[in-house]
């Protein structure tokens, strides 16, 4: 067990936040104030093995020193233009990323928030000036269970009600369908239908995977039917599921994609929306746009984030590693475990309702030193930086099995 002096710093910390911040999370009660790879550090000098890598963000692991040092570079150069001059880091940042993306063009952001709306942006106008669909009726089919941020628009076709209640009007033009069903895809389709958004894997869903060839299926249901394929890889793409995106999987190239969280390597939010052309053209000066988006600190650190997943093999690593630890997760004995899913370093154990919320469980591992949180109230997600050794996740491992095993 952890030690938790008399009146821990800990305490201090979280009772600070909360006096000033809103009650919009429920975080463990850890304050942390040091990482380095794997790892973190709280304020009472408690370590721990970060397993959770702010929901993907840090693929790369903690202060990665070729993200760090790209980032102190471009501070002592140039930090901010706006959209109102050029840059010199913008254009090599968006080249290299439809380079990785094989995508013809992107538009930067900062949350993954936004590039989901700039997705949904995109896509409606390519609806109208393109496609015909008579101005302000386009429709965007989403799937059940979906998570893309918490915008006004984005929280309209969510189907969690903690998410969206209290929060309407709502923004109309979205439809929802079954996750992982292309024949109800197939079925919604209507005439002013003008794209399908999708998480090739649903993270904040659960850690919930589709039925094999699902992409596949609906890839050819957009091309046959003449609507964009939306794929949300803000939390799935950039190796976390053991390939650079889960869309490769399948072998398919959405038409619009969106990226975040890694992209900023755990240093800068920064956030794209990639597309082929014909969809990105759609955009003209004034329809779009962020002071903060495509910026040079941005884009220095965003180029060193995707060099590093690149250079360091991490899809492939996420590969190895993710089907070790799954197959190890599957064959621990509890009584509490009613399924472990998960692709590459994706992982979902779903504890079950018997045996009371993920939280509980939660919180016992990080009694013993291993930082995981709940996704939905069932499902301890585990979603390590990329780069954790293998040694790392057998201790990682003896630990679950203990929390989760049979008592005694
Ligand atoms: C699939 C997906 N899309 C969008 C988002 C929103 O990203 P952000 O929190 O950076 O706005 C998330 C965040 O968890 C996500 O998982």
């Amino acid at each position: 067990m952890l030690k938790k002096p008399e009146a821990a710093q800990t305490d201090v910390v979280i009772a600070e936040s909360e006096r000033f911040s809103a009650r919009n999370y429920a975080p463990l009660p850890v304050a942390v104030t040091r990482g380095d790879g794997a790892r973190v550090w709280d304020v009472d000098g408690n370590e721990y093995l970060d397993m959770l890598a702010a929901y993907s963000a840090l693929n790369q692991g903690h202060r990665h020193p070729r993200i760090v040092g790209a980032a102190k570079e471009q501070l002592d150069k140039l930090t901010l233009t706006s959209r109102a001059f050029h840059n010199d880091q913008m254009g090599p940042f968006l080249r290299e990323l439809c380079a990785a993306a094989e995508m013809d063009k992107a538009l930067p952001m900062n949350t993954g928030a936004e590039a989901v709306e700039t997705a949904i942006k995109m896509v409606r106008k390519w609806g109208y000036r393109v496609v015909g669909v008579p101005e302000g009726e386009a429709e965007i089919l989403v799937c059940g269970g979906n998570f893309a941020g918490r915008t006004t628009t984005l929280v309209s076709f969510s189907s969690d009600p903690t998410c969206r209640d209290g929060f309407g009007p709502l923004t109309p033009g979205f439809r929802a369908v079954p996750y992982g069903d292309a024949a109800a895809l197939r079925r919604a389709i209507g005439e002013r239908t003008v794209g399908f958004l999708v998480e090739p894997i649903q993270g904040e869903g659960g850690v919930v995977i589709p039925p094999k060839g699902y992409l596949e299926e609906v890839r050819a249901i957009c091309d046959e039917r003449g609507i964009a394929l939306i794929a949300d890889e803000i939390q799935t793409g950039l190796g976390r599921t053991g390939r650079l995106f889960c869309c490769d999987w399948d072998g398919i190239r959405p038409d619009v994609l969106t990226v975040g969280k890694a992209l900023g390597g755990g240093v800068y939010p920064v956030s794209a929306a990639l597309a082929r052309a014909e969809l990105m053209d759609v955009f003209e000066p004034g329809s779009h746009g962020s002071t903060f988006g495509g910026n040079p600190l941005a884009a220095a650190v965003a180029r060193a984030a995707l060099r590093v997943i690149i250079d360091e093999e991490l899809p492939a690593r996420a590969d190895e590693l993710g089907t070790w630890l799954l197959n190890e997760l599957r064959a621990i004995d509890s009584p509490h475990v009613a399924e472990v899913r998960g692709r590459g370093l994706m992982i979902g154990i779903v504890v079950r309702d018997a045996s009371g919320p993920a939280r509980r469980f939660c919180e016992a591992l990080m009694a013993r030193g291993i930082l995981a949180k709940e996704t939905q109230a069932q499902v301890i997600r585990l979603a390590p930086p990329l780069t954790i050794s293998r040694d790392d996740l057998r201790w990682a491992l003896a630990i679950i099995s203990d929390v989760l095993g049979p008592p005694g």
